[in-house]
């Protein structure tokens, strides 16, 4: 062992597949969860992340399940998401347009790199894409409001909490069968998230009974990255009564008679 090293020293080359030394140290202050952390998030610069598999590959991203622990100590273990959004061809770049109106791209070279959809120009949108997502995160979750801690922005490479039940990936509400109480508790939960966001000027833009997690005592929101502003977007108001619409369908569906017109209304009254 080298004497200068003040932690355990594992030689390189010890990493195997699928293996990385933990990142944390490698970002930047800014490009780290907010404050209080939670005491799971593991710092130590001895920390290797094991990449563990995939939960989902998506259209735009895919997201991995990833160990971030020191070896051999049992106290400093997590488990995290990384979703690393795509540069490939087929990404959806018209349909992010409506999202992105009256957002600004300030370099030149990015906007024309955009515009050449050249493999810089995919490299510099799916960083817009973690990027909008990390700061949705890093507003929503010191506010309270039900989303996953967001541990650590690296380019096109979020860390989040994992959000877990009975040892796998919570379910998404779609996927699930509540009965009555739980639908109640859930009903109060997601629309009391959702005031909280309208109240900051914001609309999740794709809000669904697929990016919602349910656990038995909570609700977690996910996949923000394109979350609107309701007064700088001119479609602000449309995205809001979208996600309405969509939470209110399968509330109704699984048995509790929920208006999407009476959730926009009480949304719209508390966004000015
Ligand atoms: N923090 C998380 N904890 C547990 N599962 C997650 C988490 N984030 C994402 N997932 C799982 O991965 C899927 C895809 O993630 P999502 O953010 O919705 O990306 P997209 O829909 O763009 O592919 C989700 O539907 C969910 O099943
Ligand atoms: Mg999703």
């Amino acid at each position: 062992m080298h004497e200068s090293f003040p932690f355990k020293y594992v030689p390189t080359d010890d990493l195997t597949e699928g293996q990385r030394w933990s990142t944390w140290l490698d970002v930047e202050r800014l490009c780290r969860g907010p404050e209080p952390r939670p005491d799971w998030v593991v710092t130590d610069r001895a920390a290797i992340d094991t990449e563990l598999g995939v939960i989902k590959s998506g259209k735009e991203a895919d997201c991995f399940l990833v160990e971030r622990a020191v070896p051999d100590d049992p106290d400093r273990h997590s488990l995290v998401v990384a979703k690393r959004y795509r540069t490939a061809d087929h990404r959806a770049f018209s349909r992010s347009e409506s999202y992105t109106d009256g957002r600004s791209v300030r370099r030149s070279r990015d906007m024309r790199a955009i515009k050449n959809k050249s493999t810089y120009g995919r490299k510099v949108v799916a960083g817009q894409w973690a990027i909008a997502e990390w700061d949705a995160l890093c507003r929503l979750w010191p506010l309270g409001i039900p989303v996953p801690y967001p541990v650590q922005i690296d380019g096109t490479e979020i860390l989040m909490e994992y959000v877990e039940l009975d040892g796998a990936a919570a379910p998404r509400l779609a996927n699930t069968r509540p009965d009555h109480d739980q639908l109640c508790l859930w009903w109060m939960q997601l629309t009391e998230a959702m005031e909280l966001i309208t109240e900051l000027g914001l609309a999740h833009g794709d809000l669904s009974p697929y990016n919602i997690l349910g656990l038995p005592d909570r609700l977690v929101i996910i996949d923000l990255p394109q979350m609107v502003d309701l007064y700088g977007n001119p479609a602000g108001m449309d995205f809001l009564h979208r996600d309405c619409v969509n939470v209110c369908t399968w509330f109704t569906r699984r048995g509790l008679e929920v208006d999407a017109e009476e959730l926009f209304a009480r949304l719209v009254a508390v966004a000015y």
